[in-house]
């Protein structure tokens, strides 16, 4: 039985959605938020209204030990990612190095001096493997590495593109990336190979957040990684 889950990334557009699936299933969340958050006020509103509570740990090793001793989660969600637009506005080191592994590493380390075991749910891409070329899969090969050796069980999440209408972000490349695969995926479909569209086509937060959350909660989940295809 799942008591507590932890949700780290859980203002981003999948985040929100796995927050509100896992209150709406009476789990105990806490709903991660960076104490330095513009909308830390607002997050704060929306996630108490939902059911949830609100966790400020900053990320920092020791400080987030604490916190995970304290709550003991049976699951952790990491659904954090930059982007190379935030990575250029930001005066700060926000590389994929430093936020896709660099944060999880933390997280992870501070699960093992804490002593907690939950099963992690990590959100990486389709497309993520060693040989990447572009850095950003190829760290986040490196932190799905990172999370095999931990001897904790885990999910893997490899997701096309997640968008839709009701992300508040205006990301016009990816939505437009987005509406090509499902071009795409339509004529896969229509020639039989429905396993490999359901691989390319993006996903909305809600349709991913369920998907990742009937998995998580599956007892027999121990170690898994889902393509595309496997996640509704
Ligand atoms: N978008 C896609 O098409 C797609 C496809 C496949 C995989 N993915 C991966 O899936 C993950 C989630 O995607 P999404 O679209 O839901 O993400 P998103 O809406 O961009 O949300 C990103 C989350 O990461 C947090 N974050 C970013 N930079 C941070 C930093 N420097 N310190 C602490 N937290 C930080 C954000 O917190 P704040 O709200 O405080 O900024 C937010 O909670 C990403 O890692 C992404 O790489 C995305």
């Amino acid at each position: 039985m799942t008591r507590t889950a932890f949700v780290a990334g859980a203002t981003g557009y999948t985040g929100r959605a796995v927050v509100r699936l896992l209150t709406e299933r009476d789990i105990d969340v806490v709903a991660h938020v960076r104490p330095d958050s513009s909308r830390l006020q607002e997050w704060k509103s929306h996630f108490t209204e939902i059911g949830a509570r609100v966790d400020t740990t900053p990320w920092e090793k020791a400080q987030m030990r604490k916190t995970l001793q304290r709550e003991e989660p049976d699951l952790l969600f990491y659904l954090i990612g930059t982007t190379r637009a935030r990575d250029r506005k930001s005066n700060e080191d926000n590389s994929y190095e430093a936020i896709d592994y660099g944060l999880f590493k933390l997280l992870l380390d501070a699960c093992e001096e804490a002593g907690a075991e939950p099963r992690v749910v990590y959100l990486s891409a389709i497309g993520v493997r060693s040989s990447a070329r572009s850095a950003y899969y190829r760290v986040r090969w490196r932190a799905e590495e990172k999370l095999r050796d931990s001897g904790l069980a885990y999910l893997i999440a490899r997701p096309a593109m997640i968008t839709g209408p009701n992300r508040d972000e205006i990301r016009v490349l990816e939505r437009a990336g987005g509406m090509l695969a499902d071009v795409a995926s339509g004529g896969l479909r229509l020639i039989g190979a429905s396993r490999l569209a359901d691989r390319y086509r993006s996903r909305t937060n809600v349709e991913l957040a369920t998907a990742l959350v009937e998995h998580a909660l599956e007892p027999e989940s121990a170690q898994v990684v889902l393509e595309g295809e496997d996640l509704g």
